[in-house]
């Protein structure tokens, strides 16, 4: 139909801004159930999309772009894109956006509230207060652990690993790094993964999921760390095993851990790790601010328009991707 608008999908809805910029230029159909779209409705409403925008951890694969002829860019409202196959993506000349860079600040805010929550036990304390345990100022009740003076190893110094780390040196702890993307931060020490894990009071998780970052934190890893070691993942489930760490944490291999993702999200009821009392686990809120999702959703919706218009995307994971020849 002539001057109709190309027809895009949303498997969330987003903020009012940025939908409105993208009515603008597209007729967005959104998946407007507080539960994850199903992939056959998704493949169902996809079938004639030129544009799709997903979220983290919903599947884009094989079957699904099989189902999708017309499209002409999927859009990630995420940093992370291992939920997507990319090179299914590539194979069809389709770009893929992210949206790098927005969220780091948030990010790294929730991995540094959730490596103060578990040290300082603020779950049991409010669950203390709650069920009538307060007895009073008692010199033993709840005691914490401190962070000036100990050693925070980050797994990971890209963006967020970063900004972890400069929260850690402003807090008077020492930093240790075993990868490294970010040239020279002053004050942190860089070391192989064995050193880190042996050495470090608190080990916070930065890297992407891909194959080889998979179960990178597993039974072998679990067993060199310090028995008063603190495990916190704001990265992927996936990079830890959890049925070790679960383990781990039962039989005092490893102190605590503070979890906001896991290997399978949401996390089953009857996980282990949910009645653990020395385990935080919560709904993958890393990037959860107001602005933060502002942003995120701004750029997703930007690289959507772009992808539909076959322009180059703001930020494309498969760069290689553009131009290549679309399937017969
Ligand atoms: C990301 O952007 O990859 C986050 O995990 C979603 O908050």
């Amino acid at each position: 139909m002539t001057g109709a608008l190309p027809r895009v999908v949303l498997t969330r809805p987003v903020p009012p801004g940025a939908f409105s910029r993208l009515c603008e230029k597209t007729a967005p159909e959104v998946w407007m159930e507080p539960t994850t779209i199903p992939p056959a409705e998704l493949r169902r409403r996809a079938a004639d999309a030129v544009g799709l925008l997903v979220v983290s951890g919903e599947r884009v694969d094989e079957e699904l772009l099989a189902a999708a002829p017309e499209l002409r860019v999927v859009s990630t409202m995420s940093v992370g894109y291992d939920h997507v196959d990319v090179s299914a993506l590539t194979a069809r000349g389709l770009p893929l956006g992210n949206t790098p860079g927005v969220l780091t600040e948030a990010t790294a805010d929730l991995a540094f509230a959730l490596l103060l929550a578990v040290a300082r036990r603020l779950v049991e304390a409010r669950d203390a207060v709650l069920t009538g345990r307060w007895g009073g100022w008692d010199p033993e009740f709840l005691l914490g652990r401190e962070l000036a003076g100990s050693t925070l190893g980050i797994v990971g110094l890209g963006r967020i690993g970063a900004a972890v780390a400069r929260r850690a040196l402003a807090f008077g702890m020492e930093v240790l790094a075993s990868t490294t993307r970010t040239p020279e931060l002053e004050g942190i020490e860089v070391v192989e993964l064995p050193s880190l894990l042996e050495r470090s009071e608190f080990v916070s998780l930065h890297v992407a999921l891909t194959p080889a970052t998979h179960h990178l934190i597993g039974a072998r890893e679990l067993a060199t760390m310090r028995r008063d070691a603190i495990l916190i993942n704001t990265a992927r489930g996936g990079v830890v095993d959890q049925v070790a760490l679960a383990a781990a944490l039962r039989d005092g291999t490893i102190a605590a851990a503070g979890l906001d993702v896991a290997e399978v999200e949401p996390v089953p009821p009857d996980d282990e790790l949910l009645r653990l009392d020395n385990c935080l686990v919560l709904p993958h809120v890393g990037s959860a601010t107001r602005a933060t999702r502002e942003k995120m959703a701004e750029l997703a919706v930007e690289n959507l328009i772009a992808g539909v218009n076959g322009e180059p995307l703001v930020h494309c994971v498969n760069a290689a991707a553009l131009g290549a020849p679309r399937p017969a």
